[in-house]
This record gives structure tokens, C-alpha cells and sequence, in this order.
């Protein structure tokens, strides 16, 4: 099974991805040295060590899956960082921070409309949330084709047929900004980037390892019990498609689309 705590481990070398977007990110929502900062989904917290780094205010992580809010314990903790194991959605602070960061997590939430109200609620008056996060229903091509080889493939067709996927993928900036709205923000900036990488086959499939995987090999989003050959058998797939994206040149073109958002709590 691939789920964030089994992946935990290998997680901080292999978001590469993850890692570029939020450098994006951190410019976007200009932490100051004085800011109170929560880090929401915080994963192995090597990006929340950063935050650290820019402010002496509070610095708060969170993240729902065990494995990896202890990685992040035990790694940085003795950092003058709090982790709590809690998702966005049962955040329980009022007035706390001055800014929200949210790198490559918004995607994985169950109930944006109550998360994003714990969020409105846990920031001070004119504080912000910024957020970086996989987009469009295309939100990565070479994903989407690796997971159409799986639905064909016969040995990953029929069990593939029972997965429904976990992500929240809206096509446009504007549908972004509409959620954020509702909750109460106004939102100071949105847009859809497209970025494009090379990368080797094996570094395309650790990619995919570090958070796609997480969704389609985990046993929670399937509504018939998945086998352990049948997560070899996806693996091999996903592998094939990956070499033969290569081809000749021996290198994939990854194409990620993604949202950022800034928006201030009035
Ligand atoms: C791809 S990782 C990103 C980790 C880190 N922010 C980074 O950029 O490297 C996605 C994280 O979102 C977390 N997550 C999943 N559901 C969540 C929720 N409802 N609230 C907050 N975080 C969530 C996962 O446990 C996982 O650690």
C-alpha cells in the first residue's frame, strides 16, 4: 500500500516537485521575522524548518497522517517548532497567525469549505493564507497518461475500475478564488502556472511516488480490498509509461499545472 505514512521515509528526498513549487510559494506569502506561521499539511516539515528560519513568531505544523508528522517530530521538533497530528479540517485556532502557508496539501482536503473556515479562523485580522497546490483535471499529463495505461492494462484493468479518486482538481483560478470567497477571504492573487521539467524515467516515477501514489495505491479509495500483487502489477505500469515517455532521449517532459492563491482575512 502507498498512503503518506508508508511513504514518509523517502518523502523529503523525493518531493522535488513539491520542493520547486514552494519556493513560489514562499515569495508569495513574504513571511516576516515577527509573523506567527501555520504550516498546513506539513508533511516531514523540511519546509516548515524553513518557515522557522524566516521568523522568530510562533511556527505551528500540522499534518493529518502519523508517520509523517513524527518524521517531522523527530527531525525538527527540537527546532522551536509545534507539530500536531490534525488535518486542516479540525483545526481549532482562533486569532493565532498572521499567515497560513499550504504547500502541495489544499488537493488532498476533504471538506474545503470547513477547512478553509478553521483557516479564516485561526488567522489575526489581515493575516493571509497562501496556497500551492496540483490543478486542472489534466493537473499533470504524464500522471494521466501512466494512469490510462493502468486502466487498460489487464492485469490493473479491473480492480482500477473501483478507484475513486481523493483530489480536488478545479480548472480555473477563478473557481479557486470562488472557494475562498465563500469562506469569508478576499483573495489579492490567483493564477494557474504551467511548469515544465526533465527528468529520467526513475526520477519521474519517485515523483509520482511522493503524492500521486499515495492516492492511487491506497486502499482507502478503492471499494474492493487491493492486493499486494495488484500494486506491483500497477507499479510495473506506471514504470513502462514513464520509459516509454522517455523514449529516446531518455528523458520525460513533466508538465505540472498548478494554483497559487494569496488571500487576507479583512
Ligand atoms: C504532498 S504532501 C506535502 C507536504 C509538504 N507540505 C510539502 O510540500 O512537502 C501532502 C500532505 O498533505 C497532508 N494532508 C492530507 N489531507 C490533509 C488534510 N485534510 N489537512 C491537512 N493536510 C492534509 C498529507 O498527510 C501529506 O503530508
Amino acid at each position: 500500500m502507498a498512503n503518506f505514512t508508508e511513504i514518509s521515509s523517502k518523502y523529503e528526498n523525493d518531493s522535488i516537485v513539491q520542493k520547486s513549487a514552494s519556493e513560489i510559494l514562499f515569495d508569495l506569502l513574504d513571511i516576516q521575522t515577527s509573523d506567527d506561521v501555520l504550516d498546513i499539511g506539513c508533511g516531514t516539515g523540511h519546509l516548515t524548518k524553513i518557515i522557522r528560519d524566516k521568523t522568530n513568531g510562533k511556527v505551528v505544523g500540522i499534518d493529518p497522517s502519523k508517520g509523517m508528522i513524527e518524521k517531522a517530530k523527530e527531525k525538527y521538533a527540537n527546532h522551536g517548532i509545534v507539530f500536531r497530528n490534525c488535518s486542516a479540517e479540525e483545526l481549532d485556532y482562533q486569532n493565532e497567525f498572521n499567515k497560513i502557508f499550504c504547500n502541495s496539501s489544499f488537493q488532498w482536503f476533504k471538506d474545503h469549505r470547513k477547512a478553509l473556515k478553521a483557516c479564516h479562523n485561526a488567522l489575526k485580522q489581515n493575516g493571509k493564507i497562501a496556497i500551492q497546490a496540483p490543478a486542472k483535471e489534466i493537473y499533470c499529463p504524464n500522471f494521466i497518461e501512466a494512469i490510462n495505461a493502468v486502466r487498460i492494462n489487464e492485469s490493473t484493468r479491473t480492480v482500477f475500475e473501483f478507484f475513486t479518486p481523493p483530489w480536488l482538481f478545479l480548472n480555473t483560478s477563478d473557481e479557486y478564488s470562488a472557494l475562498f470567497q465563500e469562506t469569508g477571504f478576499k483573495v489579492e492573487r490567483s493564477w494557474i502556472d504551467e511548469a515544465v521539467t526533465y527528468h529520467s524515467s526513475e526520477e519521474a516515477y519517485k515523483i509520482f511516488e511522493s503524492g500521486a501514489a499515495a492516492g492511487y495505491l491506497n486502499q482507502d479509495y478503492y471499494s474492493v480490498s487491493i492486493s499486494q500483487e495488484y500494486i506491483e502489477e500497477f507499479r510495473k505500469v506506471v514504470r513502462n509509461s514513464f520509459d516509454e515517455q522517455a523514449g529516446e532521449t531518455g528523458k520525460v517532459k513533466l508538465v505540472f499545472y498548478r494554483i497559487y492563491l494569496l488571500a487576507i482575512k479583512e
